[in-house]
């Protein structure tokens, strides 16, 4: 079945579908309010119904799991698919939020919750004695697991007098109690909690050569979602295609750019990432392929004069200690006419937007496990995976970068950020030879 909406409109009606208003569309996709309205009405047209409330059966399906396309266009192979997705992603929620409330509880905050009247995380922080870094992700995981409601307008987290009753444990009826005598304990999360009670992070290292890299399995493939960098830069397809220098901060075990360098074989691809596991990984992987335009390098991105025409970094910044200083050089080297894309998870950096977006339980769950605590050991501001696309476009452009938004429809999880320092990605360059230019391009920046 050919299917009825353009790429653009299964977009924005994935996003409608999800509860967002035309408004905060239009900020997630960064385009015009108008814009939102004309592609809903023709979302409408095209699918047939007559309101909002309707677009999400449409694009979901109906209850008997008949096979309907799913917000990447693709669609359900078989009829009961979708029901059962839905009851697995039920059940990983579930053992999601058994973890985040045992780390809530053990770390003070659920305690803190049902000592104080609402409050901000930075006094539920201290009632808990932990870093407010740790409180905020862990007080954000819980609004997104409807354990706490959250008011935006005083940034206050309240837990209700029913879910109080049912999360103290001297009550014969605490679900804390049950949960505690029916779930094993995770040894990661034991870390976890010791780590946040004595102001500690979890260092990368041993992360990133094993379960972070087998947690990436779950996001989308990158390169795929790269395409969505075409529309926005569309000379970049024909430059990587003819040949041009690409380096990637952060490049962790490599898989973005050995798949570049596999389609893109006139192009040459540098990774640089602080951790050596990582990049003997990566190699090893580089090798593995048989690619011989892809290298993989030790390095810190802000100690690295190399110039590159299109630099990536993806999913990177929010773990690092100063994202501000990544950017600034990495607008050094792509200074005067190159690229820069980055990716980041798909959110606001404001909670109250984020609540009800589809999986974002997980996202923020993940984010307190890994992401937030990464930053902690390395001195970072402890951002999160969810810092939002409205601080990433700031940072951005306070390092006098230029920032359009796009998404992918192969790829729901990201934003992808085309970042340049005037117009445009420069022409190949044919010796090969890296350029080097002025460190102009950037202002502002710390
Ligand atoms: C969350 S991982 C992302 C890895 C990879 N881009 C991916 O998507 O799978 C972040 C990586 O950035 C690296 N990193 C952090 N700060 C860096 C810096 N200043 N220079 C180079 N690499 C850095 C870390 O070592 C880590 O491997």
């Amino acid at each position: 079945m050919s299917d009825p909406l353009t790429g653009r409109q299964r977009q924005v009606a994935g996003l409608v579908a999800a509860g967002l208003t035309n408004r905060e569309v239009a900020e997630q996709l960064g385009i015009s309010r108008d814009g939102v309205k004309y592609h809903v009405s023709e979302i409408l047209s095209r699918l047939g119904v007559s309101s909002r409330d309707s677009v999400r059966e449409a694009l979901w399906g109906p209850a008997d799991g008949e096979a309907q396309p799913n917000e990447t266009g693709r669609t359900a192979a078989q009829p009961g698919e979708v029901d059962f997705a839905k009851h697995l992603l039920d059940a990983m929620r579930g053992s999601l939020l058994q973890r985040v409330l045992r780390i809530a509880t053990e770390t003070g905050v659920i305690p803190a919750l049902r000592a104080l009247p609402p409050a901000r995380a930075s006094r539920i922080a201290a009632a808990a004695d932990i870093d407010v870094r740790y409180a905020r992700s862990i007080l954000s995981a819980l609004a997104a697991h409807q354990v706490v409601d959250y008011r935006a307008a005083t940034q206050q987290f309240r837990l209700s007098p029913p879910h109080r009753s049912l999360l103290t444990p001297e009550r014969p009826d605490s679900f804390l109690e049950l949960i505690d005598s029916t779930t094993p304990r995770d040894p990661d999360d034991d870390l976890l909690i010791a780590q946040i009670r004595h102001d500690q992070g979890i260092r990368l290292e041993a992360g990133m050569a094993n379960e972070w890299a087998n947690l990436i399995h779950i996001l989308p493939r990158p390169a795929h979602g790269l395409a969505a960098a075409f529309s926005a830069a569309p000379q970049l397809a024909q430059s990587l295609e003819q040949g041009i220098s690409v380096g990637e901060a952060g490049s962790g075990r490599g898989r973005l750019l050995i798949e570049l360098a596999r389609t893109y074989p006139h192009s040459r691809f540098s990774g640089y990432d602080l951790n050596p596991t990582a990049v003997e990984l990566a190699t090893a992987d580089a090798d593995h392929a048989g690619v011989a335009n892809c290298e993989f390098i030790v390095a810190d991105i802000t100690q690295h004069p190399v110039q590159h025409n299109l630099m990536l970094a993806f999913g990177m910044l929010h773990d690092t200690p100063n994202p501000a200083k990544i950017v600034a050089a990495i607008a050094r080297i792509i200074a005067p006419q190159g690229l820069f894309i980055a990716t980041e998870i798909a959110a606001s950096s404001r909670l109250e937007r984020n609540l009800g977006l589809p999986l974002i339980e997980v996202m923020y769950d993940l984010s307190l496990m890994h992401c937030v605590p990464h930053s902690v050991a390395s001195g970072g501001e402890g951002l999160g995976a969810l810092w939002g696309q409205e601080a990433t476009r700031a940072l951005l452009e306070a390092a006098g970068l230029s920032v359009q938004i796009v998404r992918s429809e192969s790829d729901a999880f990201h934003n992808y950020f085309i970042a340049t320092p005037q117009a445009g990605i420069g022409p190949a360059d044919p010796s090969g030879a890296v350029r080097r230019t002025g460190s102009g391009g950037q202002k502002g920046a710390s």
